[in-house]
């Protein structure tokens, strides 16, 4: 028997006698060595040994089968809410911090001063549970930090200051954030590069692009580096200038390794505001056809909640889950669908779309929803 085996069987029969609820009973998933892995009675010995896997039926177990990350947001509720971390960790394996890793929150003092507890402690948390991690973001026009945006710059030093936040950040979680979203929503829902709202935009011009996704690259040559933006799903002006977007950077030689479909979604009066399947999977192509990865990254689809949506927006919203992971499983490139949030409760939905909301697969007191439901089940569960 190997040293690993011993040691494996040790901890396992330590996880079982310090738990309540007996592994040994052969019925329960709640001791596992890894969310993949758990301690049960082998009727040929006895003792307990690691075998996988009890819970074929959580999302992340799934999505595993057929080799994708399924992920989820971690907001205000990660670390104070149990339910919350009990929750994201049995359901999925990748994880986004929803906030903590943005210019304001991360660096949001002083160029000087990182805050890195929040972070740190959302990596740890992956980790100890067996999920990847996906960093949001490293250059946005939005949630930036005010002495960035307040500065006095020329191009050069915003340059450096930028180089120098990519550096720090990316080659502190170096090997342990496996997807970085490096540059988040460059192009306005126009076509156009923003420039009046982005102070990397209008200080150092469109190279700031480049030059992130270098820095990211020589931070952590293993992580995937990602273009992220919103309503790239729909044909149209967006969806094409991000394409050309793409296809010079990637011509020019600058390190993109993957294109991220937000996937923010609305529910129509009329049940549109999903894209069909086959829409789906032709726009990933499409930029599969640039040699990208690609995640959807922030997916939630709302509804109407005053007045109340009606049944058959319900279920467009049902659909609307169902359809976007059969497309991502009907693109090899696609690896990964994260959702932007875990709980109805605690969504960016009602707040920034009023009267809209319930868009997650979670109720409030974080039941399985028909979304949920429809999730798993085109991941074959
Ligand atoms: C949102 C968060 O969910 C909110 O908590 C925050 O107040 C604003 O930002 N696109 C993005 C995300 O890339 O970072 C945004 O997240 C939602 C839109």
């Amino acid at each position: 028997m190997s040293v690993m085996r011993i040691i494996r069987l040790h901890m396992c029969a330590a996880l079982v006698a310090a738990s309540a609820v007996a592994a040994c009973g052969g019925a329960s998933d709640a001791t596992g060595v890894s969310p993949e892995k758990t301690c049960q009675q082998d009727p040929t010995q006895a003792k307990c040994v690691v075998v996988t896997p009890v819970d074929t039926t959580s999302l992340r177990t799934l999505a595993a089968r057929s080799n994708r990350f399924i992920g989820a947001a971690a907001g205000s509720l990660f670390g104070t809410n149990p339910t919350f971390d009990a929750t994201l960790k049995r359901e999925f394996n990748i994880v986004t911090p929803e906030n903590s890793m943005k210019w304001s929150s991360i660096h949001g003092v002083s160029r000087a001063v990182y805050s890195f507890d929040a972070p740190d402690a959302l990596v740890a948390f992956a980790e100890a549970n067996g999920m990847k991690v996906r960093g949001h973001n490293l250059a946005w026009h939005n949630q930036n930090a005010s002495w960035v945006t307040n500065g006095t710059w020329t191009a050069a030093t915003l340059t450096d200051v930028l180089q120098e936040h990519i550096a720090t950040v990316v080659g502190r979680y170096k090997g342990r954030i496996a997807q970085w979203d490096v540059v988040n929503e460059a192009i306005d829902d126009s076509g156009k590069l923003r420039v009046a709202e982005s102070v990397w935009g209008r200080v150092i011009g469109p190279s700031y692009i480049e030059t992130a996704f270098r820095a990211a690259r020589a931070a952590d040559p293993d992580a995937i580096l990602a273009y992220n933006d919103y309503s790239l799903e729909f044909p149209g002006v967006k969806q094409d200038s991000a394409f050309a977007l793409l296809q010079r950077l990637k011509a020019a030689g600058v390190p993109i390794d993957q294109i991220g479909f937000q996937a923010h979604f609305q529910i129509n009066a009329d049940g549109s505001g999903v894209p069909s399947k086959q829409a789906l999977i032709d726009v990933f192509n499409r930029f599969a056809g640039l040699g990208l990865k690609v995640a959807i990254t922030e997916l939630d689809i709302r509804v109407r909640t005053s007045p109340a949506a009606s049944a058959a927006e319900l279920a467009a919203q049902t659909n609307g889950y169902s359809t976007v992971v059969q497309a991502c499983l009907a693109v090899p490139a696609c690896t990964t669908i994260v959702t932007w949030g875990v709980t109805d409760a605690a969504s960016w939905v009602p707040g920034t779309f009023p009267g809209y909301g319930d868009a997650l697969l979670f109720d409030s007191a974080f039941n399985k929803k028909a979304t949920y439901t429809a999730v798993k089940t085109a991941l074959g569960g």
